[in-house]
């Protein structure tokens, strides 16, 4: 894609150097409309900040028209401002305020506090399916069509509430709004889908003319096609793919563009050797990556920078964010893991739980209903069962036994290290109160509880001594006859 992406710039300098079209050529300026509220989501959140499958559908947009190198981004933002620029501004896009969200010319309009020159690319940012090859594909198309205006069109089975192109003698005439339109006009599958290509020139002329009356009352942006037409602008459709006017408008939809995503990376995994049980059923972001002959089971769930090394098994119900695992490594079922660093042949789980700032180096083992927080945990080291770590450093060939507890937090709402040298043997319901550390090859008592460092080599024990009294049992029996006869 990187060679296809450099070829593609290349052709576009040559055309630069030798076609004279000084109206298409020259910078690309992108217009996203997303200051919508999105009623039909029913939630409070902005609509174009709901996540598609993890990534924010507004930034989806962004993402595609930056690796289509488009270089002026502009976003227009109502509802939900502050939200919305916080999320898209560290992108590196420019965010432009619609007042009252009086149409989509309206919104077009907020976008132009300057003078623009140039091509103009204008979608709305809730369709997150565009990708940045389909935006290059159509950018270059529009340039080699001669036209000084597109609308992208596509043909739906069910156009529903889309706008209808409205074709004379097979030409492009006008688009008409789905509540404008006649029974007949409804008929027609091919629909506006929202994108745009025009003349920056063209734009500035002609947005100023739309007028508002029509069934909402608001400034159509599709008028701009008639306006153009009746100016003898050469107006035109340029077909695109029917994932262009996938836009999201509800619950329903989102979880749809969602699935779109999980299913396209479980695609392009398997694609590349990784054996997924059920695709259907395996939930992975664009960003993770996973090595060949790794297998991940059903209801597994992959996040943000996780990247795991090849022959790994991660198995059923398994959550994982900005997870770390090198090759061999095996995350068993019902495991959460945010930002750990696992590495070769670890195995971790069932039901185990990594906190962020835990590496595990290799084959150490993680067992069920074990939590580690902030925790180096040395090679072939092993905590088997029912164990908490926290702000640990644990040496290599440890075994750390069931019930272990580091208590690293102090009444005076501070944290305090464990450190437990090499080959420590640690015995069942031990608790270490930190700061405390442990020499290499100690040993400690079952059911301790350290207050003060143990030197290496040592047996370290902190309990009540044992007694066991004699006949015991048969004094309580008589003792309690005695009570019970009075
Ligand atoms: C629009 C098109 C329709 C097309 C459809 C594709 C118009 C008049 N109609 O209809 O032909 O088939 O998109 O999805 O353009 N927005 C603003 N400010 C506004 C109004 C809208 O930013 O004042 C934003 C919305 O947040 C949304 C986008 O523009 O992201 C589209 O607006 P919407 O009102 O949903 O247009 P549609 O009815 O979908
Ligand atoms: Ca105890």
């Amino acid at each position: 894609m990187g060679d296809q992406m450099k070829k593609n710039q290349n052709q576009n300098e040559n055309e630069n150097e030798n076609e004279k079209k000084p109206n298409s050529q020259g910078p690309i300026t992108a217009i996203v409309l997303a200051a919508g509220k999105g009623t039909r989501m029913k939630s409070a959140l902005p609509k174009v900040l709901h996540p598609v499958a993890g990534v924010p559908m507004l930034s989806r947009v962004i993402g595609a028209l930056k690796g289509a190198s488009i270089p002026d981004i502009r976003v227009v933002v109502g509802f939900g401002e502050k939200l919305v620029r916080g999320v898209v501004e560290p992108l590196g896009v420019h965010c432009f305020l619609q007042k009252q969200q009086l149409g989509t010319a309206d919104a077009v309009k907020s976008a132009l506090v300057d003078e623009l020159s140039g091509l103009v690319f204008i979608m709305n940012g809730d369709h997150p399916l565009v990708n940045s090859m389909d935006i290059k594909s159509l950018v270059e198309e529009f340039k080699n069509s001669g036209l000084d205006i597109a609308v992208i069109s596509c043909i739906l089975e069910k156009p529903g509430e889309f706008g209808r192109v409205i074709r004379h003698h097979g030409e492009l005439h006008s688009i008409v709004e789905a509540k404008d339109a006649s029974r007949e006009t409804l008929k027609i599958k091919e629909v506006n889908t929202g994108v745009y290509l025009m003349k920056a020139e063209l734009m500035t002329e002609l947005l100023p003319k739309i007028k508002n009356q029509n069934s909402k009352g608001e400034y159509y942006l599709t008028d701009i096609i008639l306006l153009a037409q009746e100016e003898s602008y050469r107006v035109g459709v340029i077909k695109g793919h029917k994932r262009l006017a996938f836009g999201v408008n509800s619950q329903r939809e989102l979880a749809r563009a969602s699935r779109y995503f999980f299913k396209k990376k479980c695609r392009q995994l398997l694609d590349d050797g990784v054996v997924i049980i059920d695709p259907e059923n395996t939930y992975i972001e664009d960003s993770v990556e996973v090595g060949p002959a790794s297998v991940l089971y059903p209801g597994v769930y992959l996040r943000g920078k996780t990247k795991l090394g090849s022959f790994c098994v991660v198995e059923p119900q398994v959550y994982m964010v900005d997870v770390k695992a090198a090759d061999g490594c095996i995350i068993k079922a019902g495991s959460y893991l945010e930002q750990a660093i696992l590495h070769a042949r670890v195995q971790v789980g069932p039901y185990a739980r990594l906190r962020p700032d835990t590496e595990i180096f290799e084959e150490a083992q993680i067992g069920n209903f074990v939590e580690l927080k902030k925790v180096k945990f040395g090679k072939k080291s092993k905590a088997g069962h029912l164990t908490y770590l926290g702000d640990a450093e644990i040496g290599e060939d440890v075994n750390i036994g069931c019930g272990t507890i580091t208590c690293n937090y102090a009444v005076d709402k501070k944290k305090y290290k464990t450190r437990i040298g090499d080959g420590v043997f640690v015995g069942s319901d031990t608790q270490f109160v930190a700061p405390v550390e442990i020499g290499s090859q100690a040993v400690i008592a079952s059911g301790s509880t350290i207050t003060k460092d143990v030197p290496a080599g040592h047996l370290g024990v902190a309990r009540g001594r044992q007694t066991n009294i004699e006949g015991y049992r048969q004094k309580l029996d008589e003792k309690l006859k005695v009570s019970e006869d009075e």
